[in-house]
């Protein structure tokens, strides 16, 4: 008789309530790992909770958070300790973009995507990974983008939060060698999300042929279990972006403005 390997690994996602996030707790609820859900949307979290709980068997816990407020990192790290907790899968995945030109948007959203883009990420993967170094396991996979390759005029500060996360990811998994916890960074480009209307991006053409949320979530995970320090989840992304240094940054910004240009309201 065929047993079957259940995956009792417990994962921590950050913006589960939709999108990336909630398919990558799809995903490994599905192998059998239980889940710490992260988000504002509670009545998100707890539908899902309910949904994997139910079909899966296994065990979700779910924490109300805006990330982007101040001690943030600290009250879901104590929210796992007190419950008993530990995270052997941290998933730094919730975030956001806006549109616009930089000088023309308020600075106070700007300020806003920074911290949950980078400072959460940062904060969340300093305080679990010493506990993951300690017990010689562990993988952490952060949602960064293809942007982060690309200077992003319409979304500068968006695509800096996303070179930031890659080369973060690239530093820490290179330190981290050898002690038995991998750093990854998945690597989308347009996905159909709730992002494209987070961002005001709404009207143009970017997300036409996004790719879907399971698909990229699918290849981040796989790429989080092999231990890969970049995931890019599209071949042809993939391609794409080793053509990036032999082009002319003003004709690479000339092409991302327009594929970020979205009709007035
Ligand atoms: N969609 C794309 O085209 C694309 C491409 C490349 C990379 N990405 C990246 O993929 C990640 C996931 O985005 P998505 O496409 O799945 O978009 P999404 O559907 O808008 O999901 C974003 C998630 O982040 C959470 N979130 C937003 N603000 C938050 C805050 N202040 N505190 C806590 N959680 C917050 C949201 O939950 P609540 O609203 O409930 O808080 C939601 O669960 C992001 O990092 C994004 O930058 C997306």
């Amino acid at each position: 008789m065929k047993t079957e390997i259940k995956n009792m690994k417990t994962a921590l996602i950050t913006g589960a309530s939709s999108g990336i996030g909630k398919e990558l707790a799809r995903i490994h609820a599905s192998k059998g790992g239980n889940l710490i859900l992260v988000a504002r949307r509670t009545d998100a979290l707890e539908a899902l909770k309910e949904e994997l709980e139910s079909t899966y068997k296994v065990q979700v816990s779910t924490f109300t958070q805006d990330l982007t407020q101040a001690h943030a990192a600290k009250k879901v790290y104590d929210f796992v300790n007190h419950s008993g907790l530990e995270v052997d899968y941290l998933m730094n995945n919730a975030g956001f973009g806006g549109h616009g030109n930089f000088v023309d948007r308020p600075l106070e959203k700007d300020l806003e995507m920074i911290q949950l883009n980078v400072t959460a990420l940062v904060e969340l993967t300093h305080l679990f990974l010493q506990d993951m170094k300690e017990r010689g396991y562990g993988k952490i996979l952060n949602t960064a983008s293809t942007a982060g390759f690309l200077p992003g005029p319409l979304q500068a500060t968006y695509f800096a939060t996303k070179a930031f996360v890659v080369s973060f990811t690239e530093g820490i998994s290179y330190e981290l060698r050898n002690t038995g916890v991998t750093v990854t960074a998945l690597c989308p480009g347009p996905v159909k999300t709730e992002f494209e209307h987070v961002a005001g991006l709404e009207g143009g053409t970017m997300f036409d042929k996004g790719a879907s949320a399971y698909k990229t979530a699918k290849s981040g995970y796989d790429g989080m279990m092999k231990g890969k320090v970049i995931q890019i989840s599209e071949f042809s992304f993939a391609f794409l972006i080793k053509m990036v240094p032999f082009v002319p940054l003003k004709m690479l910004s000339a092409v991302i403005e327009k594929m970020q240009t979205v009709p007035k309201k």
